[in-house]
């Protein structure tokens, strides 16, 4: 099995990286590979159609998904949701139910908030929200602060365990024949017809 994970920021290995790593250290003690895909590097120079193309080809091979973004004026990065909004349109069957998280990365304050605008993409899009012991986020501006943010580093390594476990209960439950519920066509309205 084998988990994505997105790196929305800049730098491709600052807080970010280190965090998603974490995590990725305790899916690899549950056998389970991890590949990090560096999105927030390139997207907006120009590269966003061979990034989008990139993440959709390993979406197809992923069972599940890591969404991590600094926060930048509160949010995610601007590098990371031009590729979320290309992604969650047009992939959604290599979404659907595999199980997700996001992960923020802050030098101070704005993770609840950037969290609730990551959620939003992996709810939208029926994947299973994999959770940790508190929200999951990390404080520092460089790798070192966020290993020394030991309660940031506890999060990322409970919220690596349930994942595993989650992906793990899903092998178990589709070898035992339990099928997943068939996907609706979907019934469009808005508020003026
Ligand atoms: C453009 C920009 C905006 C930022 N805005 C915030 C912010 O609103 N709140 C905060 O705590 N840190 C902010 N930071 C700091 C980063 O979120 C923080 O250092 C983060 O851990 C960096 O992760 P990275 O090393 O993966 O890029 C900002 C950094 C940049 C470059």
């Amino acid at each position: 099995m084998k988990v994505l994970m997105l790196n929305g920021s800049r730098k491709e290995h600052g807080c970010t990286y280190t965090a998603l790593n974490l995590v990725g250290e305790e899916l690899n003690k549950n056998g389970i590979d991890y590949e990090i895909v560096h999105v927030g590097k390139d997207a907006l120079n120009g590269s966003i159609g061979a990034l989008v193309k990139q993440v959709s080809e390993k979406l197809k091979e992923s069972d599940g998904l890591v969404i991590g973004s600094p926060v930048y004026f509160a949010g995610p990065s601007a590098e990371l949701k031009a590729v979320l909004d290309r992604i969650f349109m047009s992939c959604e069957k290599d979404l659907r139910l595999k199980p997700a998280a996001a992960v923020a990365s802050a030098r101070r304050a704005g993770t609840t908030a950037t969290l609730d605008v990551l959620n939003k993409y992996l709810s939208y899009t029926e994947m299973p929200i994999v959770t940790s012991r508190y929200w999951n986020m990390v404080h520092g501006f460089t790798p070192e602060d966020v290993l020394k943010d030991e309660e940031g580093v506890q999060i990322m390594r409970v919220l690596g365990q349930n994942m595993a476990w989650i992906l793990k209960s899903f092998d178990a439950a589709k070898k035992a024949g339990i099928q997943p519920p068939e996907a609706v066509t979907k019934t469009f309205t808005n508020f003026i017809s």
